[in-house]
């Protein structure tokens, strides 16, 4: 590496001077110091961020003289003299500032946590090389890990700033004129702050003097344990101030997502029930607590034998591991309609299936942080979270105060796909500043976040389909049981979602979906992008392929029959009447579907090695929402005397875009510019609650409470002026000072004088409010009703290439077609479509996470840039009634249809079915000989 020195072996501080972004530099630090320590915590430089010390995710590459270098694996005695660029460097070079522009046109910033890694590792690349190919970016972003974008944004951009174009539909950087918003291909409006590096995630502030904290967790997946002196422990540790367990919990020492279910303590009482889970937490200066062996703690342990399956857990006369659930079944679900028994006997073609899915990690690129601290009698907590109101309840209900005593403050978040919805590093930050009246911080390793929160369900699914001669679809009968760990987290979700969604988007009149979730001594499995309809899907929409195979159908077509129109019932017995756009989905793929079906039995024919192509479809649906219960998002804008606008923004950005979406909508429903909007987050103690960002729900939810606000806000100033309803109005919009409103109508104009008026209780002119919930219904005993409002549709169609003696399979082309009912930025929609399909792709070969194995990202394989091929997106526009100018959601609809599509695709291939999924080489290997074994034996 150019430029480096041999790190010195003393571990005290010692003076070491380089150079960073241009600037000499000295700091005290041990030389064996991380770099990336000290550029965050000495100097301030947090755009590089950690999302694993260990080498594997590429979060915290810089500039080491030019190379670029993972920061967490170079000791800082190694830079004495060099010259460092961090991201915060960029801009003031020609090509990190063209690439900092290009990621922001290209949409190729989601969450943003991998963004300064990927700039910094894409300016090593034009610096050296202005015109790479698609290849040479990959290869150079290669070390650099991204969990939202699915990297062909990315690449797109890299390419872009080179001298071959991407030939990609960039991003607008202009703010439209009013009433022009909706549709456009804006720039984030939280976008420059992921490029420059100046984004606050979890990690990246902390109080001056905050103490750290750690937990203290189980080794073992289940283990009786007895604490030691804790009190010695405190004296006799310089630096340690406190230990915190069960009996130092306040108010309730449970919590959970779902308060009808909560089971899960802050710190185990006696028996822990999952490797992982916090028995204490020790609290003291930084620099102590992190020396801590964890050995020196004391406590001992007594290993228990763990059901470690759902086989061990179902057993007759099995304990249980929470006492008020018998079987240890959490909660079942059911959904039935018709008589599926007398339809399947009746049926010309019945076809049985079974498939089992793993637990998969989410993987994403920030591991959990934050910090709190006590305010007189309240509690603050600024930590990154998907949903704030929940946590302030469970947190006052651990404190045992009232909910307006405790505020949360969102960080941006660094990737989240469900498993943000449930606390992590909250509980122990609220604890250790109430009681210590400090501020504390604490930040989970990657291990720690991988061992401790929540996973996909593994399912174990049994199915039976049949259909007619013609191919019509008669009957499915379902079944399924989820691994949902040692607590419930959002088990009953995905029990009550998944019989709901099995049948997938097609008319099924006999339909019987049972589901049931087991509690194991493992991880807690939660929620992840889909709470279960992935895999449900995974099975249903292999099925399918067997019954079109069976009656000699083309699989597309087969779909295309039984797609579901707006007046054909649900399994729910719902009948939708507008809005159902899974057969125009499918209708696009017909013509290329046609023509790869050709080109791979043509690669097929001439094939004289091992490899071999195939084609795969899959059909998928999803309701937008809480399946069945009320789930209102509240959004306020307020006018300023300014005449600029104030949007109370609750719907946490995880990345997926809801800062900007939603502002989209609210400026074409007031009929303001963008550029007039001011945004305020989801803080509660400013932003009325939104809800929790999850479900595919908050460009729907509250995306239509901003138009409601939007629409009153509007009705209140041409009330004000005294102007019809078909007015326009024009916004000062100033920085500073007083401005006026003027609203024309027709040759008239009234000047509303904002300086001369008012101002409410929550400082503004006018604030308007609008609060919407969608309408839904119960389900009866036997699941019908209308479990939502509005359902997004879509089909995925893989294209892919499989090396029968190796078993390894390369996509060539997914082609994504997703009605999202109105694409308010489509450029953000097709970001969520390509992270989609490159975490179905994970989920389809490569990603499966065995509890207390490979607690890393070097082991736990996550798609990186090389593994995705191109993803054609293809959007169409079905109008929901009920969304925002016809909006729906696509955050969860865009990963469902990849895994099955490219399972399809790859018994397409070789005429063989992997049935534990993902089908990693070994297992595609196997069947393949498992398939030739059969042969053989005639
Ligand atoms: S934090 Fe350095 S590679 Fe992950
Ligand atoms: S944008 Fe890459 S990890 Fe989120």
């Amino acid at each position: 590496m150019a430029g480096t020195r041999e790190p010195r072996t003393e571990t005290d501080a010692q003076f070491i001077a380089f150079r960073v972004n241009g600037r000499v530099v000295s700091v005290s630090s041990s030389p064996l110091q991380r770099l990336s320590r000290v550029l965050r915590e000495e100097l301030g430089l947090t755009g590089t961020k950690v999302g694993c010390d260990a080498g594997d995710c590429g979060a915290c590459t810089v500039l080491l003289d030019g190379d670029p270098v993972c920061a967490c694996l170079v000791a800082t005695g190694q830079v004495e003299g060099c010259e460092v660029t961090t991201v915060e460097g960029l801009a003031d070079t020609s090509v990190g500032a063209r690439l900092q522009q290009a990621f922001l046109t290209h949409g190729a910033a989601q969450c943003g946590a991998c963004t300064p890694g990927m700039l910094v590792a894409a300016t090593a690349l034009l610096e050296r090389n202005v015109s790479p190919d698609e290849n040479q970016v990959m290869d150079a972003i290669g070390g650099v890990l991204c969990r939202c974008t699915g990297y062909r944004k990315i690449i797109a951009a890299i390419l872009d700033v080179g001298v071959k174009e991407a030939g990609s539909d960039g991003a607008e950087a202009m703010s439209p004129a009013a009433g022009e918003a909706v549709g456009r291909r804006l720039v984030r409006l939280d976008g420059k702050q992921k490029v420059d590096g100046s984004e606050i995630f979890g990690a990246d502030e902390t109080p001056a003097n905050a103490m750290a904290v750690r937990a203290i967790r189980s080794p073992y997946h289940r283990a009786r344990f007895h604490f030691g002196d804790l009190a010695a422990f405190v004296r006799d540790h310089s630096g340690i101030e406190a230990v915190f367990t069960a009996k130092d919990v306040p108010g309730k020492n449970c919590y959970g997502v779902i308060s009808k279910f909560a089971d899960q303590p802050v710190f185990a009482e006696g028996e822990a029930r999952h490797r992982g889970e916090a028995i204490a937490a020790v609290v003291g200066e930084a620099a102590a607590v992190e020396a801590l062996e964890t050995p020196d703690f004391p406590v001992s342990w007594e290993e228990l034998p763990p059901f470690s399956d759902i086989d061990a857990a179902l057993a007759t006369g099995a304990r249980l591991i929470h006492e008020n659930r018998p079987e240890n079944i959490l909660v079942r679900g059911r959904v039935v309609r018709g008589d599926v028994d007398k339809a399947l006997d009746a049926a010309d073609v019945v076809v049985d299936a079974e498939y089992e899915t793993g637990f998969i990690e989410h993987a994403y690129i920030e591991p959990e942080a934050g910090f709190a601290r006590r305010v007189g009698g309240q509690i603050e907590i600024q930590a990154c979270t998907q949903s704030p109101y929940m946590d302030r309840s469970d947190i006052a209900a651990i404190l045992g105060i009232a909910p307006e005593r405790v505020r949360i403050i969102p960080t941006a978040v660094g990737g989240g796909f469900g498993s943000k919805l449930d606390l992590s590093v909250q509980p122990f930050l609220a604890v250790a500043a109430w009681h210590l009246g400090k501020p504390v911080r604490m930040v989970y390793s990657r291990t720690e976040s991988i061992v401790s929160t929540t996973k996909r369900h593994p399912a174990r699914m049994r199915l039976r389909g049949g259909c007619s001669k013609a191919g019509k679809l008669l009957a499915l009968d379902f079944e399924a049981d989820f691994n949902t760990g040692a607590y419930s987290s959002w088990g009953p979700t995905v029990s009550a979602r998944v019989p709901v969604h099995a049948s997938g988007p097609y008319y099924v009149p006999h339909y019987r979906a049972l589901t049931r979730a087991v509690h194991t001594n493992l991880v807690p499995a939660g929620a992840f992008r889909g709470f279960g309809v992935p895999q449900a899907a995974i099975a249903q929409e292999q099925l399918y392929d067997e019954l079109a195979d069976r009656v000699g159908m083309d699989r597309l077509e087969f779909r295309i029959l039984n797609s579901l129109d707006d007046h054909t019932p649900t399994v729910t017995g719902q009948v939708l009447g507008e809005g159902v756009g899974i057969r125009a989905c499918l209708e696009a793929l017909r013509t290329k579907w046609k023509a790869a079906r050709r080109e791979a039995a043509e690669f097929n024919l001439n094939a004289t090695g091992a490899l071999r192509r195939g084609v795969g479809v899959a059909g998928m649906w999803y309701g937008c929402g809480n399946t069945s219960l009320p789930n209102p998002s509240t959004v306020r804008i307020g006018l300023k005397r300014n005449g600029r606008i104030v949007l109370h923004q609750g719907a946490v950005d995880i990345g997926q875009g809801s800062n900007t979406i939603v502002t989209q909508i609210c400026a074409d429903a007031l009929g303001a510019p963008i550029a007039s909007f001011d945004l305020l987050s989801g803080d509660t103690a400013i932003t009325p609650d939104c809800g929790k960002t999850s479900a595919s729900r908050q460009t729907l939810v509250t995306g239509k409470a901003a138009q409601m606000a939007g629409e009153k806000l509007r009705r209140a100033i041409l009330k004000l002026a005294g102007a019809c309803d078909c007015a326009s109005i024009h916004f000062g919009g100033g920085d500073a000072g007083d401005s006026d409103v003027i609203v024309r109508d027709g040759d008239r104009s009234h000047v509303l004088t904002l300086g001369g008026l008012p101002l409410d209780e929550h400082g503004y002119v006018i604030t308007s409010e609008a609060t919407f919930d969608p309408p839904t219904s119960p389900l009866d005993e036997n699941g019908q009703g209308v479990p939502y409002a509005v359902f997004g549709f879509g089909a995925h169609m893989a294209e892919i290439e499989v090396d029968t003696e190796l078993g390894t399979v390369r996509v060539l082309k997914v082609t994504a077609a997703h009605d999202v009912g109105r694409a308010i930025n489509p450029t953000l929609i097709e970001g969520q479509i390509e992270g989609g399909v490159a975490q179905g792709l994970g989920m389809a070969l490569m990603e499966e996470f065995f509890p207390g194995k490979g607690e890393n990202l070097h082991d736990y394989l996550i798609p990186s840039a090389g593994d995705i091929p191109p993803v054609e997106s293809i959007l169409i526009e079905d109008p929901s009634p009920i969304g925002p100018f016809g909006a729906k959601g696509i955050g969860e609809q865009a990963v469902i249809p990849t895994a099955p599509a490219i399972l399809n695709a790859l018994h397409d291939a070789i005429g063989i079915r992997v049935r534990k999924i993902p089908a990693t080489p070994d297992r595609v290997r196997a069947a393949i000989l498992a398939a030739q074994k059969v042969e053989a034996r005639g």
